[in-house]
């Protein structure tokens, strides 16, 4: 198992899941992904997780992103959680969960953390690239269930400063001020920033979100 680390190429595999096989490259096309494992099938804050991906499902379409789940149980067991997660939260699971019975995925992406746990994956998050490359790696433990709200922030993020020269500040969301990136010098602002900026220091400028009208 080789560390991933930011920059990398997301390792390729084949595995099964609940909408078929997927090769993972093949699979993610020309979209941008996020991989999440999950510790178990059938308990109580995986169900509230996936349930509420599957709501989110329109949202992450608009920022083109793709979405797969993992966890090391197998298909049968998916496929019946999956019934639950409906009956309990509302929703229809809408992504493929991998089947990662033999762990091969799990230790590709070092999501068992054995310290916190031998057997079960923690839960890590991956978001990739349209280029395949990893974007941001997070991990959480079994007893905190991941905010969603969060992560379709970090995706605006990562979408708008891949495309443009500039940097999110703290507890930025969308629609709010950016900062330039340092490696723009002052000449080159108004070419580049047509909103204008402001100069807080010579090294913290600011300017409106470049991406919207
Ligand atoms: C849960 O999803 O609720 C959970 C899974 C493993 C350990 C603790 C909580």
């Amino acid at each position: 198992m080789a560390t991933i680390r930011l920059g990398d190429v997301a390792p390729n595999f084949t595995a099964k899941s609940t909408e078929g096989d997927i090769n993972f490259h093949d699979w993610l096309g020309d979209s941008w992904g996020i991989l999440f494992s999950h510790p178990a099938d059938y308990t109580p804050v995986c169900t509230t997780e996936l349930g509420t991906v599957a709501k989110y499902k329109p949202e992450f379409d608009k920022r083109n992103v793709k979405v797969v789940a993992l966890s090391v149980d197998g298909l049968e067991s998916h496929k019946g959680w999956v019934n639950d997660i409906n009956e309990t939260q509302n929703t229809t699971v809408n992504f493929p969960i991998i089947a990662d019975d033999d762990k091969n995925v799990s230790e590709l992406y070092d999501m068992i953390h054995p310290n916190a746990n031998d057997k079960l994956t923690v839960r890590s998050v991956f978001v990739i690239g349209d280029d395949k490359k990893v974007k941001l790696i997070i991990t959480y433990p079994a007893s905190t269930g991941r905010n969603f709200d969060e992560l379709l922030r970090v995706i605006d993020s990562l979408q708008l400063t891949a495309y443009h020269k500039v940097a999110t500040p703290a507890n930025w969301k969308n629609g709010e001020d950016v900062v330039i990136s340092p490696a723009i010098t002052n000449e080159q602002i108004p070419g580049m920033f047509p909103k204008g900026h402001k100069e807080i220091k010579p090294y913290l400028r600011m300017t409106p979100q470049p991406n919207l009208d």
